[in-house]
């Protein structure tokens, strides 16, 4: 009997959680839907059945899940992960609270498994990744040196909120969700600041790449950017080689590996789009150039749905690898 529990699912991501536990006929024998206060009581329709959303309680976390899918924001993981772990869940988080914990596991499928010293795994930030995947790619081809992201991401990387201030601020509202308008704009600023000047969104995605790729020396430093694009992350790296590569040696090995899908064909003005990602589970990468300034130094440019593999899609795939570990699937 298999007791999953999804909380945050009247979300931006939960919505996605639940459309992918279906797509990927994950099995449960109960399934139990929690948000705040606001959402409880509202109906969803799943699998032909009418849920009734529950407001996240102690007393409901008390329970026993085998396992809770949680995307509800980093005070309220603070708060109730560690209850359903206490009561036996393995819960997969999607928020940044846990990821940096020494004994959790921050887990992307393609590139590591989780070792469940603690019953609470971390799902990635999205940018992040979408990024490691193709690292991880080059890593064990060449070995890494150094990788400089620039990112370029949607408004839906800040929930109902921030796709809000796009829509809304095309008729000139004010933003609720971002400091300036995002309409007809660029933002260099994603969370909040840090003392050393970066944001805590760069931040993020330096500490976690070197925790997912296990290599505490590699050089990493992010630019952060909230582009006017509803879905789906591009993200450039500049990415420093430890051994010889060329442009054709990487083409190829991005073609032959079943983790990304290349489209590099610049001739045909065909490279990797946010509108061709959204709505699809695939890491997509291309324009891969050297870049002459440095020494064996190559540009990638990769884009991802930000709600899918950025979120509820690796969240799943999380829940897919550990049933599996598990011998329930
Ligand atoms: N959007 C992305 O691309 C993305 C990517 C990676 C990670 N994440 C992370 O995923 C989480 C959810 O993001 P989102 O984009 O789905 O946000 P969202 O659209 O704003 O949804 C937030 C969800 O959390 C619920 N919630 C808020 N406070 C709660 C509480 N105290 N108890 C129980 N439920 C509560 C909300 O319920 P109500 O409906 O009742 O308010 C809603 O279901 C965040 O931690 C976010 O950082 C998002």
């Amino acid at each position: 009997m298999t007791k999953l529990a999804i909380a945050g699912a009247t979300g931006l991501v939960g919505r996605k959680m639940l459309e992918t536990v279906d797509r990927k006929n994950i099995s449960f024998d109960e399934l139990v839907l929690f948000s705040s206060a606001r959402s409880a009581g509202e109906e969803i329709e799943f699998q032909g059945k009418t849920y009734t959303v529950k407001e996240l309680t102690e007393e409901a976390a008390s329970e026993h899940y085998d396992y809770v899918l949680m995307s509800a924001g980093g005070s309220t993981s603070a708060h109730f992960s560690p209850i359903f772990e206490q009561a036996g869940a393995i819960v997969i988080d999607n928020s940044s609270q846990w990821r940096m914990v020494d004994d959790i596991d921050l887990i992307v499928p393609e590139v590591n498994e989780p070792v469940l010293k603690r019953k609470i795994i971390a799902n990635p930030n999205c940018s992040t990744i979408q990024s490691v995947v193709p690292l991880k790619v080059l890593q064990e081809a060449f070995g890494l040196e150094r990788v400089a992201y620039t990112t370029y991401q949607a408004v839906s990387g800040s929930g109902v909120k921030g796709r809000q201030d796009l829509s809304e601020g095309a008729n000139g509202k004010a933003p609720e969700a971002y400091p300036h308008p995002i309409y007809n704009n660029v933002l260099p600023h994603i969370d909040s600041f840090l003392e050393n000047g970066y944001t805590k969104e760069e931040q993020k995605m330096i500490d976690e790449t070197r925790k997912i790729l296990k290599d505490e020396d590699l050089k990493v430093t992010a630019t952060c950017v909230r582009v006017p694009v509803q879905d789906s992350h591009s993200v450039h790296m500049s990415v420093t080689l430890e051994s010889e590569s060329s442009v054709q040696a990487i083409q190829q090995l991005f073609d032959n590996d079943g983790r990304v899908v290349l489209i590099d064909n610049p001739e045909q003005n065909e490279y990797p789009l946010a509108i061709n990602a959204t709505g699809k589970d695939e890491i997509f990468v291309g324009r891969i150039r050297r870049d002459d300034s440095l020494d064996n130094t190559f540009h990638v440019w990769c884009t991802s749905d930000n709600l899918l593999k950025g979120a509820a899609l690796n969240a799943v795939q999380v829940l897919e690898q550990v049933m599996s570990l598990k011998g329930v699937r």
